[in-house]
């Protein structure tokens, strides 16, 4: 039996910034044969966000087929927009529209225009995605890029002292607001850090394919180190948000449209400048499922 598809060698370029790398040489609408798909999870797994150009007109279906290579997928997170999806077009589940579009005065996608902060996908849940995956059809002539920080970088470069502190420390992952700061329909607003509502991991984890440890931080707003006074907490939780963003861990994507950059969740936090409302931007997204963190 063959696959009837030749090995394709791929050629990985790292970004040269902390975590990143373009892949080229794959043309992510065919089936992958074995040897390729397992050389683009050995890169995810050494440069934590990987960028692959030049992939327009890609359906719903390849998309899914493409995610798929880095694990089952997990199904579109639920969000207030959802409900709105069908009055543009029809989704698979395991696709979620990100875009400011409108029609008919309804949004068609989730995220809007502004700006979202700092943010590690769905880890206000107990299993959150071990990746993201999005996809740009259309991009505005300038803002929406997103940027991406190395978590691994950010642990093994804290200083002892906080280190020391949240060694052991368990975090709230807020779940009442969206990463754009907007109050999720039906959760109530939080008014003391200590009774947040979402799951509860530790500050340090390890990675489950490479045993590395990671600094994992959800959202900054209405975080809670569980146990430890409010204060304490938020300047611990301040410590670490600031030196997380530091510009050495980070990489900034400027998206074409055409571009796929799929990230690692256990291992990266990302963020989204905001951009002119007036102008488009429609991205397709999707998720690799993932476990507990540990
Ligand atoms: C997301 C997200 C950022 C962007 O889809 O999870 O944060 O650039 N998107 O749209
Ligand atoms: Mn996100």
């Amino acid at each position: 039996m063959t696959s009837g598809a030749e090995p394709v060698p791929i050629e990985v370029v790292p970004t040269g910034f902390a975590l990143g790398a373009e892949i080229r040489g794959v043309d992510v609408r065919k089936r992958l044969p074995p040897e390729t798909a397992a050389a683009l999870r050995e890169a995810w797994k050494q440069h934590l966000v990987l960028l692959f150009r030049g992939q327009t007109g890609l359906t719903d279906e390849q998309l899914i087929a493409f995610t798929e290579v880095f694990g089952p997928l997990q199904d579109a997170p639920n969000s207030e927009v959802t409900a709105n999806f069908g009055s543009f077009r029809d989704v698979p589940k395991e696709v979620t529209i990100i875009s400011n579009i409108e029609v008919d005065g309804r949004p068609i996608g989730a995220l809007g225009a502004g700006e979202a902060d700092w943010h590690t996908d769905m880890s206000f849940i107990d299993e959150p995605p071990a990746g993201s995956c999005l996809y740009a059809i259309e991009v505005p002539p300038s803002g929406g890029n997103t940027s991406f920080t190395n978590m691994h970088r950010a642990l093994d470069t804290l200083d002892a002292d906080t280190a020391g502190a949240v060694a052991e420390a368990w975090c709230v992952h807020d779940e009442s607001l969206t990463s754009t700061g907007a109050q999720r329909r039906g959760v109530p607003e939080v008014t003391d850090v200590r009774e947040t509502p979402g799951a509860r991991h530790p500050v340090l984890r390890t990675h489950p394919d490479t045993g590395r440890k990671a600094l994992f931080l959800g959202r900054r707003r209405n975080a809670w180190l569980v146990g430890f006074d409010v204060d304490e907490s938020e300047r611990l939780l301040d410590r670490l948000w600031t030196h997380a963003a530091d510009e050495d861990h980070v990489w900034e994507h400027r998206w074409r449209a055409g571009d796929i950059v799929l990230w690692d969740n256990r291992a990266v936090m990302h963020r989204r400048d905001p951009f002119d409302p007036a102008t488009r931007r429609l991205m397709h997204r999707t998720q690799v499922a993932g476990g507990r963190p540990f």
